[in-house]
């Protein structure tokens, strides 16, 4: 109604100049200077003078409207995201961050016993997380970072697929097998896709979707011994652009054997599905046999996915998925993430070195005694045990 009144105003005032020059304010020169003087309205201009003082009251109440309107929204928007932020860091305790090892802004969060990414929790990604379906059909590779992950979703991907091996124009690995709890492309998007579904995680068992327990999907997890694992996920976090990790490897390792890096506790994640291993739709494997014995734990894993492959098909996986292929192949090598700004160029490779007993040649003494302490206990309450070495044997081909 104002502004419909205020438009038609205008639009008379511009239908006839003059009577806008009429109302107009009077500017008189006084020592020198412009001075603005509002004129009393005088009887002969009565009428021009009240629709002066209509249009002027109209603007006012016009300008103290949007005013209190662009207040009151701003205010709202604020709540609204106070109220959000609330919600979604609930049950999240922030965990002390030495910025300077960090090029970037990393906030880091424990939930449940495990640490997150302060951007994957603003995502909201872990409240959606319960309400996510999981299919019979589903085939989920489950792992803490940097243990072969990308290895083992390579080898499930071939199984699958009629034993072809992936190339350059195939779809990159993240499409293919995407992350579950990453915002890229989003769990949405993952719960969308047309089954058979392939789907990354990195998430502790106890944190799996519950739909998990009832839905008969399967899972395969994959580990590392920790030594080589935390010498892989410093050179990643240096890697990554959002992390940007600037200190030594010896200020990752203080943080991994604290705890305190993404996914952690180490331990707690690993004995969670070795405690799983017995039940019918979980695999558990490590990255040490797969490295050691490529045919036998293909064979396995083809096995555990009902799949009929022949000793070619398991050689010829075996062989597209070693580590000289799988580092040249770009659908799996994560170079793209360098042109995408979410790698650094000049901080290696995501396809590293692939070995086991890295960490011989990496660590300290000390760091060698301090994983061992630390090892000792987060094992002594179970019968597993990870392989830190391999023999000078051939490997399997
Ligand atoms: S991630 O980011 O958590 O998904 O990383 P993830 O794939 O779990 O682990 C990356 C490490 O696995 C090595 N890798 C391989 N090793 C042997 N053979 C094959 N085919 C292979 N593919 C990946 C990769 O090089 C990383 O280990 P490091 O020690 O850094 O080389």
């Amino acid at each position: 109604m104002l502004l419909h009144r205020l438009g038609s105003y205008a639009r008379s005032c511009i239908r006839s100049p003059n009577r806008y020059y009429l109302l107009c304010d009077e500017v008189t020169k006084c020592k020198g200077q412009n001075i603005l003087i509002q004129r009393p309205l005088s009887s002969s201009n009565n009428g021009q003078f009240s629709d002066m003082r209509k249009f002027r009251f109209y603007k006012r109440v016009f300008a103290l409207t949007l005013f209190s309107g662009t207040l009151g929204l701003a205010w709202y928007l604020k709540r609204q995201k106070g109220i959000r932020l609330k919600s979604l860091l609930e049950d999240c305790t922030r965990l002390p961050v030495e910025e300077s090892l960090f090029g970037s802004d990393v906030s880091l969060y424990r939930f449940k016993g495990y640490v997150f990414a302060g951007q994957l929790i603003m995502s909201g990604v872990l409240k959606e997380l319960p309400n996510f379906q999981f299919r019979p059909d589903d085939i989920i590779v489950a792992s803490y970072p940097k243990t072969g992950t990308t290895w083992l979703q390579e080898i499930v991907y071939m199984l699958t697929h009629n034993f072809k091996r992936s190339d350059e124009s195939s779809e990159v690995l993240e499409t293919r097998f995407p992350y579950l709890e990453y915002p890229y492309p989003g769990i949405k998007t993952v719960a969308s896709k047309p089954g058979p579904r392939f789907i990354k995680t990195h998430l502790p068992y106890s944190l799996l979707p519950p739909s998990f327990e009832s839905s008969n999907a399967k899972l395969v997890y994959i580990t590392r011994n920790p030594r080589d694992t935390a010498i892989s996920y410093f050179h990643f976090m240096r890697l990554l652009t959002p992390c940007s990790f600037q200190g030594t490897l010896s200020d990752f390792i203080r943080m991994f054997l604290s705890n305190t890096v993404m996914y952690s506790p180490f331990f707690d994640h690993v004995l969670e599905y070795w405690n799983q291993r017995e039940v019918s739709n979980v695999l558990f494997i490590t990255y040490e046999d797969l490295k050691r014995h490529p045919i036998s734990v293909i064979q396995k894993v083809a096995k555990f996915l009902e799949i009929e492959a022949s000793d070619a098909d398991i050689q010829c996986i075996a062989a597209c998925t070693s580590f000289d292929v799988m580092s040249k192949n770009p659908s799996v090598n994560y170079e793209h993430w360098k042109d995408l700004g979410f790698a650094h160029k000049e901080e290696g490779k995501f396809m590293r070195k692939g070995q086991v007993g890295d960490w011989k040649t990496r660590l300290s003494a000390l760091e060698i005694s301090a994983f061992e302490e630390w090892e000792k206990r987060g094992l002594s309450d179970s019968d597993f045990c990870f392989t830190y070495d391999l023999p000078d044997v051939e490997e399997e081909s």
